[in-house]
């Protein structure tokens, strides 16, 4: 990454800006009837239509470039090599080794570790399959219908996203999440299952978050309180990067799956931390999940970078966030099953690139992360999309819609597909004054009510947006959608030169929720205080004791 070059990309991209100001994006589709041919790609049946955005064949030019003077492709071979790229924690970056399919060693200093993920992956897969099976069964023989994961962060919002997203796909034992220590959570989950049919994943890379081990903690005495101590070892198995651990809470070795400190959290799904998703939908589908994983990382390692589906979406990312200034980034997934696909990548884009300093320490000179937020659509239409179109602030969009719906209820999908491109061609055309008066005239409006309402009925359209089209949301087509959105967090992490896989922001946090434990429960709050939590702790015990 020559400081140099990637100054003088920044600077060309900034100035080519100014190009595009007075540009409409309606007037460049006018002009350009292979505009959707120029700005799509392919990848199997995945389509990335990327065209409802403000650029020009000069734009994707100058972006390629930017992703050439950081040396994105050096950066994207060092990964795959196993290079210790995230360097404040010296350690490897390497979730792609875990759905490696290539056939190809992946070498850690000088090691391969192709060996030892493939074999934990076939525990994994056996395990999974026998709880399905009922080879593996409760303390009194009973078949497991229910799997309880305890996990939070990457231990949770990876695998509850795959599980929901593939519910068509899950058959004979049920999958429960459980992340929040707020003590609804567990209970509300285990109102309804019987202990002798539950299983328990504790699913903690450090086998040390409070909120899951607390969580564990009640689940283990829910256990015992019905079936008795000896019980658990028949009822919990235990996902961690530290088994010494999950053995200290009797959690035999046999059920104890690992994965290296080289798997980030964010990037587990693929690891035995998928384990509730092998059970849910069967290792079978848990491998084309991990094939679809694969596809994806093989297109991204070897397409060039302008014809690469994870590099366009990261540059037009850092198209948006550093040239235009956009806060924030939306994800519309037109999928009821993908509702928590946002809340997954929000972790791995806000966590992964949430950053302030480069690798070397030296402050970032442009915004980093963008907020990264969404909802389903067509709900998003009755909520927010208010903002999108007529707000002050541009949020690029990602929308994402299967073509084949997993269930199909007559006009349902049609009015969905409808919605889906509607709203991105609403976005990109907006509606004149002209129009809107046209419009109006033809409601019969007064003139003076067409005068009066008309600045509140424009629509300054040119607001952009990516659309994601699939044929079906199936394992592998999942696998290819995280991989895709995983690279492209990647592609910005280097292009900003910050460390994509580290997270010392939520150390703070965590220090001082631990500081101020006791006093929750009375004891005298730490010295140094501000009045403000101590004012909220003092009004906490009095509406505790009314
Ligand atoms: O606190 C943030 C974090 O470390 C995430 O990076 C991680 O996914 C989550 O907490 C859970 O961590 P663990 O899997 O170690 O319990």
């Amino acid at each position: 990454m020559s400081g140099s070059a990637l100054d003088l990309a920044w600077n060309r991209l900034a100035a080519h800006r100014a190009t595009l100001e007075a540009v409409h994006m309606r007037d460049q589709f006018a002009a350009d009837p292979d505009r959707f041919q120029r700005f799509s790609l392919r990848l199997g049946d995945l389509l990335l239509d990327y065209s409802k955005h403000r650029i020009t064949a000069g734009t994707m030019a100058l972006l390629v470039d930017l992703a050439g003077a950081a040396g994105v492709e050096a950066r994207r071979d060092a990964m795959f090599a196993g290079e210790r790229i995230n360097v404040t924690e010296d350690r490897a970056a390497l979730h792609v080794a875990l759905r490696n399919r290539s056939g190809r060693p992946i070498l850690v200093d000088g090691q391969d570790v192709m060996p030892e993920v493939d074999a934990t992956l076939a525990r994994v897969g056996a395990f999974a399959e026998a709880v399905r099976s009922g080879t593996i069964a409760g303390a009194r023989g009973d078949r497991f219908t229910d799997v309880v994961n305890l996990g939070i962060g990457g231990s949770d919002l990876g695998p509850a996203m795959a599980v929901a997203a593939l519910c068509s796909y899950c058959e004979g034992v049920n999958a429960h999440f459980v992340s929040n220590v707020h003590s609804a959570h567990l209970r509300d989950t285990l109102a309804g299952l019987a202990p002798e049919r539950t299983l328990f994943i504790v699913a903690s890379k450090t086998f040390t978050t409070l909120e899951t081990m607390t969580n564990a903690r009640s689940a283990r005495d829910w256990l015992v309180g019905a079936l008795g101590e000896g019980a658990v070892p028949s009822h919990f198995a235990a996902v961690s990067s530290n088994p010494a651990r999950a053995a200290g809470f009797g959690i035999p070795g046999d059920r104890v799956f690992g994965f290296r400190d080289w798997v980030g959290g964010r990037y587990s799904v693929w690891s035995a931390i998928g384990l509730p998703l092998a059970i849910a939908i069967g290792f079978d589908r848990f491998r084309e999940f991990l094939a679809g994983g694969h596809e994806m990382d093989e297109h991204f390692r070897t397409a060039p970078l302008g014809r690469n589906m994870p590099v366009i979406m990261a540059l037009l990312g850092l198209w948006y966030r550093d040239v235009w200034g956009c806060a924030t980034h939306g994800l519309m997934p037109y999928d009821q099953r993908l509702a928590r696909f946002p809340a997954h990548i929000q972790q791995l884009d806000m966590e992964s690139n949430g950053k302030r300093v480069r690798l070397d320490g030296s402050p970032v000179d442009r915004a980093t992360a963008p907020v990264i937020w969404g909802e389903p659509g067509s709900n998003g239409q009755h909520a927010f999309f208010q903002l999108l179109h007529q707000g002050t602030e541009v949020v690029p969009c990602d929308f994402l819609l299967a073509a084949e719906p997993d269930v199909d209820l007559g006009p349902h999908q049609a009015i969905l597909a409808s919605n889906c491109f509607g709203q991105s061609e609403a976005l990109m055309r907006g509606r004149t004054e002209a129009e809107a008066r046209r419009a109006m005239e033809a409601e019969g409006l007064a003139p003076a009510e067409i005068d009066r309402l008309a600045p509140h009925r424009v629509f300054p359209g040119n607001r952009p947006s990516s659309t994601l089209l699939y044929r079906r949301l199936d394992p592998a087509t999942l696998g290819r959608l995280v991989a895709l959105y995983e690279h492209k967090v990647f592609v910005q992490g280097a292009v900003w030169g910050i460390d994509s896989f580290d997270q010392w922001g939520v150390e703070l946090g965590k220090e001082r929720a631990s500081a101020l434990l006791p006093a929750i429960g009375g004891s005298t709050p730490p010295a140094d205080t501000d009045c403000s939590t101590a004012g909220l702790l003092a009004a906490y015990r009095a509406l505790r004791r009314e």
